[in-house]
């Protein structure tokens, strides 16, 4: 059994629940795509979730229908109590915090700096999540750690009125540019004291002709990355460009296998690799 096994294991016994963030070093690898629909088995398992979109397309709140600026670009526009910065969705609640577009590093910091917008944040962010849930999911932007300012703020919200363990899914497309940086920023985040223990490595929209070669690599990738679940997702033409609503969306047969392990712990000791 592996660390990673193990830590998921010793809190799975002491009863943590569990938060998802969905990271990747590439953009348009799909982590908005796999945090939806992880959600949307999470919850036809009778989950209750909470989806926070820090994205910056603001793709999983544009799905959601929500259109409004997130809470962050709101606080900084004094448009907070105007908007509509969450929704809910059978019971997942998509939070939109970020969304909008190459702005938001620049709302973080002035949020940061003036006591007002954080005071305003800390009440707000609070509200939104302040509900019944046994799971939460991040949607990053590319390239996001822990030492983010956005990321900050939204942990240190987040962990006043939750002890959940956060674990990270790592996604990635099939090259092997990108599977080899994928490892280097897992050794980044690793170093840095991330504090998401590695839970899954998804291999994203795979040609078919591509399958085979890949599952010795990436079974390499996982025992170096330091996690037991390895998924493979083949491209698929209905998901491309998907603007459809949130619960329309095709669903994956690997993430329904992904949120069972979820659910029940018993599943997660061995190695597992939900493939197509
Ligand atoms: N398995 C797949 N097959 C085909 N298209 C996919 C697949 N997964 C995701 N997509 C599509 O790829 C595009 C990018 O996906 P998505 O927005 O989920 O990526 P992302 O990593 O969240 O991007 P960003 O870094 O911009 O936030 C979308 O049009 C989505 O519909
Ligand atoms: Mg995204």
């Amino acid at each position: 059994m592996n660390a990673s096994n193990k830590i998921f294991i010793f809190n799975l016994l002491l009863q943590y629940n569990m938060r998802f963030s969905v990271m990747s070093i590439k953009g348009g690898v799909g982590k908005s795509t796999i945090s939806i629909l992880l959600s949307i088995e999470l919850n036809r398992l009778g989950k209750r979730l909470i989806l926070v979109d820090m994205d910056l397309s603001g793709y999983t709140s544009f799905l959601a229908g929500i259109r409004e600026p997130g809470i962050f670009s709101s606080i900084v526009d004094g448009t907070l109590n105007r908007v509509e910065s969450y929704r809910d969705i059978e019971n997942i609640r998509i939070i939109k915090l970020a969304g909008d577009g190459p702005r938001t590093k620049l709302d973080v910091s002035k949020i940061r700096s003036n006591s007002t917008f954080l005071t305003q944040f800390q009440k707000a962010y609070l509200s939104a999540i302040s509900i019944p849930h046994d799971y939460s999911i991040i949607d990053n932007f590319p390239l996001s750690s822990s030492m983010d300012e956005e990321s900050r703020l939204e942990r240190e919200i987040y962990t006043n009125v939750r002890n959940d363990i956060c674990y990270s899914i790592l996604v990635t497309d099939s090259s092997d540019f990108d599977l080899n940086e994928t490892l280097v920023y897992s050794t980044y985040l690793r170093k840095n004291n991330d504090p998401c223990v590695p839970f899954a490595l998804v291999t994203n929209m795979i040609p078919s002709s591509r399958k085979q070669a890949l599952e010795k690599r990436i079974i390499e990738l996982m025992n170096r990355i330091n996690t037991h679940i390895g998924i493979l997702i083949p491209f698929i033409d209905d998901l491309f460009e998907y603007n459809g609503p949130i619960n329309g969306m095709p669903r994956l047969s690997q993430l329904a296998e992904l949120a069972k392990i979820v659910v029940n712990e018993s599943e997660s000791r061995e190695n597992v690799i939900l493939s197509f």
